[in-house]
């Protein structure tokens, strides 16, 4: 689907009401995958901080890794996934549940010390806009934890080389193999970040073993142990499917507490909120508050002045 909020618009990968935790992730066999990924995001992590956010969170898969953050913030297109998250996670000022778009986030600069995008970014058409929005949220200092999908890894390298797969991996574009799914080159990628004001800190190859034989022979977490221990070296040569960064925010600077939200239709217009609802001083714009999830898809009124 397509959002339009203001003046742009962008294709968004819409996971609303997929059961993506179940038809992805149980008994589906990708323990290892996860297993995986939390091992990197362990160590990638900066441990403590006020606040963390994770864009395109699902359902929150990863929340168990943020014990050191006072506050999380979990923001999603989806609001099915968020429920799935506020249902086991439950009501309180320490989780907070957004549904909204990426490409327009509704949080006021330097708001967050950490923010996460973890299996998000290879459905990303603009990830320059994508990474800029995200820079903006963080403080001067802020940690941005990002994982890519990797179009240089050594099985697309092996296939390309024996002639079964058309396009280069060597090529430093984003590859589209499917409608909304994007694989990336590791060249590329620190560009971009590079260009959206990041300064690449540290890397982990992840998914070494991702390979049914591998899967079949070796149980998950003893796979994901040897892939922890290359996980490192892995990020010099980056021949994994999967690749985690830790980029940071040139400079230092504090953290803003509040206000957190802006309004994304006039991109920062403050917000005042009133029962089950937030205004925009600015534009005027109306948004909900339903069941404890802030809602910044489609605005209740839209507002007068976008991009005001
Ligand atoms: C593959 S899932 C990954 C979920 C979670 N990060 C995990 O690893 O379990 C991708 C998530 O990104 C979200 N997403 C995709 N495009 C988005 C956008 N433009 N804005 C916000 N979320 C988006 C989807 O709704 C979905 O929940
Ligand atoms: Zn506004």
């Amino acid at each position: 689907m397509t959002q339009q909020i203001g003046q742009q618009s962008h294709a968004i990968c819409d996971y609303e009401g997929t059961s993506y935790r179940a038809r992805f992730w149980e008994g589906q066999g990708r323990d290892y995958e996860d297993l995986a990924e939390r091992n990197a995001l362990r160590r990638l992590l900066p441990p403590r901080g006020r606040r963390l956010l994770e864009v395109g969170a699902g359902f929150g898969r990863l929340v168990d890794l943020y014990g050191g953050y006072d506050q999380i913030i979990l923001l999603d297109y989806a609001k099915s996934g968020l429920r799935e998250a506020q249902e086991r996670l439950g009501r309180s000022s320490r989780f907070l549940y957004v549904a909204a778009d990426l490409y327009h986030l509704p949080l006021a600069p330097a708001t967050c010390d950490t923010v996460v995008t973890v299996r998000v970014l290879h459905h990303v058409a603009d990830v320059p806009a994508a990474l800029c929005g995200i820079a903006a949220t963080l403080r001067p200092g802020g940690s941005y934890v990002l994982e890519y999908a990797n179009k240089r890894n050594v099985k697309a390298i092996a296939r390309y080389l024996l002639g079964r797969q058309p396009w280069s991996p060597f090529a430093v574009e984003p590859y589209e193999f499917a409608a909304l799914n994007f694989d990336f080159h590791p060249a590329w990628m620190a560009r971009e970040l590079r260009r959206a004001g990041f300064r690449i800190e540290a890397g982990r190859a992840v998914s070494h073993f991702r390979h049914p034989l591998f899967k079949r022979l070796v149980p998950a977490p003893t796979l994901a142990a040897l892939d922890s221990v290359i996980q490192g070296v892995g990020a010099d040569w980056k021949l994994s499917p999967s690749i985690f960064v830790r980029a940071q925010v040139v400079g230092s600077g504090d953290l803003r507490i509040a206000p957190l939200f802006c309004c994304p239709a006039c991109a920062g217009g403050a917000l005042d909120e009133i029962p089950e609802a937030l205004t925009c001083r600015n534009c005027g714009a109306v948004w909900a508050i339903s069941d404890g999830i802030y809602d910044f898809k489609t605005p209740l009124h839209p507002g007068a002045r976008p991009n005001a």
